[in-house]
């Protein structure tokens, strides 16, 4: 299942320090979307913590039906197959334990990072990464479950729209990165904070974004709320301080007002 045609990747086994993610793995010089591969290898039986690694991708995924810029030669694009059954209720969070294993991934680069609710890594006010965990459910429990990750690392150029709003670590540190080394601490801090959440439930995950929380005590809109970020509540919703009360939103995309 393996096709090793990313020369740079090619010592991430002597790397792994994980348990299970990676110990898999398919690496892709050119796919359509990380995510889609990785779902179909569940399918057809791929273990827990499979990983389908890319270094380009042609309709690579974001969130809410938007594309993932993914062009050759600089950044992350993979997806891990997680085999956790949680309940539905419980998979929202799942997207927060993956967002801070992320942002301590960044932080090694010495970089101050921040987790954007619900999906989104930023670094000085720009998207350094995004997650979009997929599941197929039945009864009430989630399917094989799919956490695909993008991840900023060496670019240094960006179309027109995303130069002001997008960054990776090699733009806020300066300095040129060894994919191979961020992408064994990634899998190292996602696996270790996914299974955070299995064992302790979401008590820690909500510890460790306190500090590293986008956007608190700033005017944004969700949706049709406007209203003042106050921070999480212990499901993991987001609080927003609005003229009816605070409100509590389980899902939607923050935009910053000012
Ligand atoms: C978002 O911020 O909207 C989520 C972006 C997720 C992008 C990653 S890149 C690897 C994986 N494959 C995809 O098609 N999407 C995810």
């Amino acid at each position: 299942m393996s096709r090793l045609d990313l020369p740079d990747l090619h010592g991430l086994g002597e790397r792994l320090r994980t348990t299970h993610y990676g110990r898999s793995l398919e690496l892709r010089a050119l796919t359509d979307s990380t995510n889609d591969d990785a779902r179909s290898a569940a399918r057809e039986g791929a273990p827990r913590g499979h990983v389908v690694v890319a270094d380009a991708q042609r309709r690579g995924r974001g969130s809410q039906g938007r594309t993932w810029d993914s062009p050759a030669g600089s950044d992350l694009y993979l997806s891990i197959v997680e085999r956790l059954a949680l309940p539905l209720d419980r998979l929202a969070p799942l997207t927060l334990a993956v967002g801070v294993g992320v942002a301590q991934t960044v932080e090694a680069a010495r970089l101050d990072t921040r987790v954007k609710w619900p999906n989104d890594v930023w670094v000085e006010g720009r998207k350094i990464a995004g997650i979009l965990v997929e599941t197929s459910a039945s009864e009430n429990r989630s399917g094989p479950l799919v956490i695909g990750i993008g991840l900023g690392v060496n670019r240094v150029e960006w179309p027109a729209e995303l130069e002001p709003i997008a960054t990776s670590i090699r733009r806020e540190s300066g300095r040129t990165q060894e994919r191979v080394a961020i992408l064994a601490a990634l899998l190292a801090n996602v696996e270790s904070w996914v299974n955070r959440y299995a064992d302790d439930g979401i008590a820690p995950i909500l510890e460790a974004l306190e500090p590293r929380l986008a956007l608190r005590g700033s005017r944004v809109r969700c949706g049709d709320v406007i209203g003042v970020l106050s921070g999480l509540s212990p499901s993991g919703a987001i609080c927003l301080e609005t003229e009816r009360g605070t409100l509590e939103l389980l899902s939607g995309t923050l935009r910053p007002l000012e």
